[in-house]
């Protein structure tokens, strides 16, 4: 432990030596492991967010809301098939697909308080007839797009410091879900202490700091520094897809979306759906400045979320759904040390476990210490021509997030019996919905028979032999 006195002195001079109150009693390995998580601390960053942030109660962005106006987006086709802009946006899309220039991306280094899993929730069961974990699904969808495409398309996993281990485990005890393992990339995001309202830092044992991930947007640094961007450029991979680990319908694999993005010269697009109430949970496109942003529903305030346009509608009805193409590029150039726009840290009051006066190790009730944390739309105000593409609620979204109720596993997996019931039906197939409109069976399609409408129809149609429709179908 020779760099004890060291590491204590830094501590103490920045006002956090309150970290090494216990010291005294930690065995040699509880206090080997604190010196370790504390090495890691970027002091210097903690003291600004908690200038900037907490005592200054503010985003390090402050926006004047009246002078927002709603992002442009490109409108949904309802015939694609039909349509020469999304005809050519296709075909540019399967060519880079097929090229391999394309990586799918997983965040998954969230803590998922809500969802109270006590695993990572990646590996939470969520299909509705198989019960496959979200890392199965999005694996067998890859290995579809892999088969139709001729190519073998890498798969990156971000993960933290709290799953890290349990999510290679997970991966590699199931085989990878048939993916090869030299293709799926894990790496690891930051970490930054949590801290309690006069900034100090929470310790959440004798010997334990409270550490939580930087936010998904901590993707961008975590990418350069793990070396997981060079990889991809050795693979000659120019673009990366992105997603989040709890929303199972996401099509990873879109050559549309794909097309769109390099047809228009963009550094990073984005899905978006139309908000399915005024008030829904989701941040919101927005051009501040000129520049497209993001919103999240936490800072905007309702009257704007409620707003209404000249024809009634939604003014602000663009919902962002995490999903996202970026240049390999662009990630490295933002992602780097140096860069000179680095993301802005936002701040989250959140439950946090801390240990009481007695030092008794407390999981409190009520949010007590807050939290920074990155959000990757923020890297969209500088990405050169940044695009917005309408996607379908019933083909792209449905997240889990709580434990019951609204964005639940109960209505993720009502909402993907629906996808697989519309698809269905699109092949000429008659079910039985009921008065919500969900199909009153069980049914699950495997992303290894189709993972999109257009190729389920196709398929299915080509099946000599069609299984009969009942509770329990299992498609493969
Ligand atoms: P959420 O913001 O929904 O957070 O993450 P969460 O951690 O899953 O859940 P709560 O808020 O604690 O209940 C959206 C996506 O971003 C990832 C999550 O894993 C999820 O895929 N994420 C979030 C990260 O990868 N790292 C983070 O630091 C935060």
């Amino acid at each position: 432990m020779s760099n004890y006195a060291e590491i204590r002195e830094k501590f103490e001079k920045s006002g956090q030596g309150h970290v090494f109150k216990y010291w005294g009693g930690l065995t040699d390995s509880q206090k080997s492991r604190l010196l370790s998580q504390l090495e890691e601390v970027d002091l210097e960053e903690i003291a600004h967010l908690n200038e900037t942030l907490l005592f200054a109660n503010k985003t390090e962005s402050q926006v004047d809301f009246s002078r927002l106006e709603p992002a442009p987006y490109v409108k949904y086709s309802e015939n694609k098939e039909a349509d020469p802009v999304w005809q050519k946006a296709k075909s540019v899309g399967e060519e880079a697909i097929r090229a391999g220039k394309l990586a799918a991306f997983v965040v998954a280094g969230g803590q998922g308080t809500r969802l109270g899993y006590d695993a990572p929730k990646g590996t939470l069961p969520i299909s509705p007839v198989k019960h496959k974990p979200f890392f199965q699904i999005f694996a067998e969808k890859i290995r579809c797009a892999q088969e139709k495409y001729g190519v073998e398309i890498p798969f990156m996993v971000m993960t933290s410091i709290i799953n890290h281990t349990q999510i290679c485990d997970f991966f590699k005890s199931n085989a990878y879900f048939g993916l090869n393992p030299e293709k799926v990339v894990f790496f690891k995001q930051g970490f930054i202490p949590s801290v309690d309202k006069f900034g100090k830092i929470i310790l959440s044992d004798k010997g334990e700091i409270a550490l939580a991930p930087n936010g998904h947007g901590g993707c961008l640094r975590a990418m350069v520094r793990s070396g997981a961007i060079a990889k991809l450029k050795e693979l000659g991979v120019e673009y990366i897809s992105y997603f989040q680990v709890d929303n199972p319908l996401v099509n990873i694999i879109d050559p549309y979306f794909l097309g769109f993005h390099i047809l228009g010269n963009s550094e990073m697009s984005s899905k978006m759906i139309p908000k399915a109430y005024p008030l829904e949970k989701v941040g919101h496109f927005c051009i501040y400045n000129g520049k497209l942003c993001v919103i999240e529903y936490s800072d905007l305030p309702a009257s704007y979320q409620e707003m209404r346009d000249e024809n009634g509608g939604l003014k602000f009805v663009a919902g962002s759904v995490a999903i996202h193409i970026l240049n390999v590029d662009f990630v490295e150039a933002k992602g780097a040390d140096d860069s000179d726009c680095k993301l802005p840290f936002h701040v989250a009051f959140k439950k946090v476990p801390f240990l009481d006066q007695g030092g008794n190790v407390v999981k409190p009730e009520k949010p007590n210490g807050y939290k920074y944390e990155m959000f990757v739309f923020d890297a969209l105000e500088s990405a050169k021509n940044p695009l917005v593409l309408e996607g379908l609620r019933c083909d792209e979204f449905s997240a889990v997030k709580n434990k019951e109720g609204i964005d639940s596993p109960a209505t993720c997996k009502r909402d993907q019996r629906r996808q697989f019931a519309e698809w269905l039906e699109a092949a000429g197939v008659s079910l039985e919905r009921d008065s919500e409109k969900t199909p009153v069976y069980d049914i699950e399609i495997s992303p290894l028979f189709a993972s999109n409408k257009a190729d389920f129809v196709e398929k299915w149609n080509a099946l000599e032999k069609k299984p009969e429709i009942r509770d329990g179908l299992y498609i493969e």
